[in-house]
């Protein structure tokens, strides 16, 4: 049986140096792997991440371009290849929207909540990975970052309510949710990694 995962955090929580290691993880066990991310995985989708890392916008236009990405993103991509029995990571989901829209812009999420059902009807990740970190941490290491897009430029207080939406989502859908304490060493989150996919 296919399963969809995605992962979470915060900018500078790390989480795209460990998407290889989860893939790898999961061909070992045998599984076929596709690896994708929002916003984007799609022509169309790739498109609009352009246009939302780097055009000014009122927060609902980017809400709902979010989810305008995360229609094209789930009927070309992620169902079909859940259907083909395919384990799809996704680095960012509908969680991402809650977290930044509604925690750090301020974003209804009741809207948020319509959306999603508009978009997904009842369909949710089977597992999500949150790497979470201490906003002090993630900026530090954002701090080397090159041409820092519209969401890298904000400040510690837009990251401490994304990180804060995060942590409510995890308590609020804990049979999905697994936390992983990125300030760990490599070493430590790669066996908690190892651990995870074990069990999945
Ligand atoms: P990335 O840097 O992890 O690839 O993500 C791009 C940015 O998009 C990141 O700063 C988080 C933001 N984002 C949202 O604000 N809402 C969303 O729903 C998603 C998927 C990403």
């Amino acid at each position: 049986m296919s399963k969809f995962i995605t992962l979470e955090g915060v900018d500078g929580a790390g989480k795209s140096t460990h998407i290889p290691t989860i893939a790898n993880l999961l061909r070992a066990q045998g599984k076929e792997v596709l690896v994708t991310r929002e916003p984007g995985g799609t022509p169309l989708g790739e498109k609009l991440r352009a246009l939302l890392l780097h055009e000014a916008m009122h927060p609902e236009t980017e809400t709902m371009l979010m989810f305008a990405a995360r229609r094209e993103h789930l009927e070309q991509v992620i169902k079909p290849a859940l259907a083909r029995g395919v384990y799809v990571l996704s680095d960012r989901f509908t969680d991402a929207t809650f977290a930044y829209q509604c925690g750090g812009r301020g974003v209804s999420a009741d809207k948020v909540r319509q959306l999603e059902t508009w978009v997904q009807d009842s369909f949710q990740p089977d597992l999500t990975l949150l790497f979470d970190v201490p906003i002090a941490v993630s900026t530090q290491r954002l701090a080397g970052a090159r041409d820092p897009d519209r969401f890298e430029r904000e400040n510690g207080e837009f990251f401490e309510r994304i990180r804060q939406a995060y942590l409510a989502r995890a308590t609020d859908f804990p049979q999905r949710f697994r936390i992983i304490d990125s300030g760990k060493t490599l070493k430590e989150i790669t066996k908690k990694l190892e651990e995870i996919v074990l069990s999945i």
